[in-house]
């Protein structure tokens, strides 16, 4: 094992492997990939936490395999992953550790880190989060005017809302179906209108979700519901029955006006796109109850414990990350398709995007060097089969090629018969199963031409095929599911940051644009000048005052 050097990645033996590799591994079709390989599926497959991966239709021969294993030593994963887990403050940038994988650890476990009783803090607000949800969940928690709560409204933006609305879809089968859930973010006013339209202030719990308590959209959205809940309940002492915040900063709560007794923490060591097992995961614990949330975190422990000990070559999460740099920095794929046939995790992609695109969409190293490699693809996604009938086309005859992640479950959690018809969920599974062996195998012009074709339509229907897939099954979709396939990607994105170089746990790339939109609205609402925004902004900001 070698220091960890963050600009040290083309300099490694294994990525000069790599490269000598390539050239011949990237002109190899899945076909021959396969035709060469007896056993190829039980080599390149594995399982974890309940979840199987089968990364046997990925463009890799066994030595290319080996040599991005070599990869991850070389760039001390381990290590990393090491420092990582015990609150080495990773994230350089902000003098901070890391240490959302302490959200999830068992209550026996003893964690110390910079001071804190990590462990005992995190079950601390656990447990008062656990009394809270019961009191909503069996009614004992009364509104301001002695009602029970019915609707919980989740008031947070970026990893302040796409976790607990992903995990709220996706674990809905378990929720308490007599309370409404809705999760405001945008501030787009039509968010909250919408929201709240047939809600009675009365029956309503806001939950105020943000670690900085500074975000100009769920501070503006946390106003307005203030103003709506008051203009019904009349009298200041309601919010107490009424809010309940979720951040970092006691202080600005209070500036808010919330009681801080009303408060679930957590700490500056859990980075916002990683916050949804910490108190931001409130709302998901109201809907799914203490237990299951437990199962949540459980899941999410299986998958964490298994990054951090097992070989990588039956290693989920550094597989998955390695391939991922394979894809990027050899096959030249910009982009990544996550694609759930399981309609509970229609926002997961969602969820996905932010994790992944927020920590590795970065361009220079640790030590501030631009890399002269590509970092972080764009990922995006819908739930299957609904992609099939738009944006498939492109995956499979279109000029670029676009790694697929397919995910799927063996038992539906309902069965819905269909009279005279297949099973909804063979047929579901029938559907993903088929794309991704199109995907990889396709179909040849002779095979067309085969089919009694014209020689001028064949060309249209010829299936290149050679496009890339990673398949994850699981037997069900349980909170213990969700959590460890939510770590599997967490640590997928940690192992490209670090065989990358870069900072996966900061997001400066942010800022520019909010200390912008602070600038410009001044010239929106007062008709204000400034010579230091550009000629375009002015220009338009001024049509748009006009135009109001
Ligand atoms: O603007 C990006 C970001 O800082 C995300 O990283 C974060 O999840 C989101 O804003 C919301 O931040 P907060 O929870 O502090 O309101």
């Amino acid at each position: 094992m070698t220091e960890y050097n963050p600009d040290g990645l083309e300099a490694t033996a294994a990525w000069k492997k790599l490269q000598d590799l390539a050239p011949a591994a990237t002109k190899l079709h899945l076909r021959e990939i396969f035709s060469n390989e007896s056993g190829r599926v039980e080599t390149n497959s594995t399982e974890a936490a309940g979840i199987y991966m089968d990364y046997s239709k990925q463009r890799i021969t066994p030595e290319v395999k080996a040599a991005l294993l070599e990869l991850a030593e070389e760039r001390d994963l381990r290590g990393r992953t090491e420092d990582m887990f015990t609150g080495k403050h990773i994230n350089v940038t902000e003098d901070r550790a890391v240490l959302h994988t302490a959200l999830r650890d068992p209550r026996e476990v003893t964690l110390e880190v910079d001071g804190q009783n990590v462990t005992g803090d995190v079950n601390d607000v656990l447990d008062r989060m656990g009394k809270f949800a019961d009191s909503i969940r069996n009614g004992d928690w009364k509104g301001h005017t002695g009602k029970p709560i019915k609707n919980i409204v989740n008031i947070g933006i970026g990893g302040s809302d796409l976790g607990p609305v992903m995990a709220f879809e996706a674990l809905k089968f378990y929720s308490q179906r007599d309370l409404t859930f809705r999760f405001i973010s945008n501030v787009d006013g039509i968010d909250f209108a919408e929201s709240v339209i047939d809600l009675d202030p009365e029956e309503t719990l806001f939950i105020v979700a943000s670690k900085t308590f500074t975000t100009q959209e769920t501070m503006n959205n946390a106003k307005s519901a203030r103003r709506w809940s008051l203009e019904k309940l009349g009298d200041e002492d309601a919010i107490a029955k009424h809010f309940v915040a979720l951040s970092t900063n006691a202080e600005l709560v209070e500036g808010f006006g919330i009681d801080t007794a009303n408060m679930f923490g957590f700490w500056d060591w859990v980075g916002g796109r990683y916050s949804m097992d910490s108190a931001i995961g409130l709302s998901t614990m109201i809907s799914v109850g203490p237990d299951n949330f437990r199962d949540l975190l459980n899941g999410f422990h299986a998958m964490d414990e298994h990054f951090r000990t097992a070989p990588y070559d039956q290693n989920l999460p550094a597989l998955a990350g390695l391939l991922g740099v394979w894809n990027r920095n050899f096959l030249d794929c910009a982009t990544v398709a996550v694609l759930p046939y399981e309609q509970y995790l229609m926002r997961f992609p969602a969820y996905l995007q932010q994790l992944t695109m927020e920590s590795n969409g970065k361009h220079v190293t640790l030590s501030g060097n631009e890399v002269d490699y590509e970092t972080g693809p764009i990922y995006w996604g819908e739930p299957g089969t609904n992609g099939q009938h738009s944006f498939y086309q492109l995956i499979h005859q279109g000029t670029s090629i676009i790694p697929c992640d397919f995910i799927f479950f063996a038992r539906p959690l309902i069965d819905v018969p269909a009279e005279d018809a297949p099973d909804h969920h063979d047929l579901l599974i029938a559907n993903v199963l088929a794309q991704s062996s199109a995907l990889g195998f396709g179909k040849t012009e002779e095979e067309v031409l085969a089919e009694g074709v014209s020689p001028e339509v064949a060309p249209h229907k010829v299936m290149e095929g050679n496009r890339p897939s990673t398949t994850y099954m699981a037997e069900s979709l349980t909170p213990f599911t969700l959590g460890a396939l939510v770590a599997l990607y967490e640590h997928s994105v940690f192992t490209q940051g670090v065989i990358w170089g870069i900072g996966s746990f900061d997001q400066w790339g942010v800022e520019l644009g909010k200390v912008l939109a602070k600038k410009v609205l001044p010239l929106l609402v007062e008709g204000a000048e400034d010579d230091s925004l550009d000629a375009s902004t002015v220009s338009l900001a001024a049509r748009y005052r006009a135009k109001e």
